[in-house]
């Protein structure tokens, strides 16, 4: 299979699972051979030319699919949630680099801000018990995936902003007694920042993937630029295709 080559990938189930959310699954054997926890797809949707980029949230290499959970957003998701089941979809995957996977008996703390938690399931499946999945979301309705990642072994902690499940408060103030070796997050930027502070304190290694606004997704666009750092030297690079995982000490926002 050439890299970038889009296909069409049957939508064998589609689930409501919050108001607002969706979870699809898409049979899709080339794709789920060749993906990793932290890719993302780039999906086209109805009549526009721009693909709308989603993340990759569970990978079957047996079933050959691929899972998707998104939210509502605007048109293009809007759409992309009234396909039917049965349909197909045109999809290009897998983009993007992946999370760097250490040895599963590592610790590792899933620091997930709403939209931000799908992308961190796959690594929920790798690090199984040695997991804890920190999930962040605004309100009890829109809490979704904690069964998946305590299915998967992880152990879940939920916050909510308005205390209507789990720990009332912010997601980072509930994992600063955490132990782990490496952090993973993805969410909103704010919570990156708290996360990324927390692990510079501590020493540990720490990954974001950063959900920044996409056109090609190619890298052949500057769609999705992103100020990185290397020995000091600042630079721009993509988030599609330099990212969109990053070492958090690369990220020059977040240094
Ligand atoms: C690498 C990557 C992975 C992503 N993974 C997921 C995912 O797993 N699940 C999911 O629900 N969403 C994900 N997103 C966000 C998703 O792509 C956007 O919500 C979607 O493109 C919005 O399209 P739209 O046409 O519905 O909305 P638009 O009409 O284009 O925008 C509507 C609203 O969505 C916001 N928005 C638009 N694009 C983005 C974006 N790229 N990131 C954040 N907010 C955006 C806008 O600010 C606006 O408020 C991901 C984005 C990236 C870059
Ligand atoms: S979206 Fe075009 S370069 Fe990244």
């Amino acid at each position: 299979m050439k890299k970038y080559d889009s296909q069409l990938c049957k939508l064998i189930s589609k689930r409501e699972i919050a108001a607002g959310f969706f979870d699809f699954t898409v049979y899709a054997p080339e794709f789920a051979k060749a993906a990793q926890a932290g890719q993302f797809a780039h999906i086209k949707v109805g009549g526009h030319t721009l693909r709308r980029p989603i993340s990759i949230c569970r990978i079957d290499k047996t079933a050959e699919t691929l899972r998707f959970v998104f939210q509502i957003r605007g048109e293009g998701t809007a759409e992309l949630a009234a396909v039917s089941e049965g349909a197909y979809l045109d999809i290009l995957a897998p983009l993007g680099n992946s999370f760097p996977l250490f040895e599963r008996e590592k610790k590792a703390l899933l620091v997930g801000g709403g939209i931000g938690v799908p992308p961190l399931l796959e690594l929920a499946g790798y690090y199984g018990e040695n997991s804890v999945a920190a999930l962040g979301f605004q309100t009890a309705s829109s809490a979704i995936l904690k069964a998946d990642f305590k299915n998967a072994g992880a152990k879940v902690m939920v916050a909510t902003d308005d205390g209507s499940a789990g720990f009332h408060g912010l997601v980072t103030d509930m994992i600063s007694d955490t132990e782990c070796d490496v952090i993973y997050t993805c969410g909103p930027m704010p919570m990156i920042k708290a996360v990324t502070k927390l692990a510079k304190e501590r020493s540990v290694l720490c990954y974001v993937s950063l959900e920044e606004r996409m056109a090609c997704g190619v890298g052949a666009c500057l769609g999705c630029a992103v100020k990185l750092k290397n020995d000091g030297a600042e630079y721009y690079g993509h988030v599609c295709k330099d990212g969109p995982v990053f070492d958090y000490k690369e990220v020059a926002e977040l240094e």
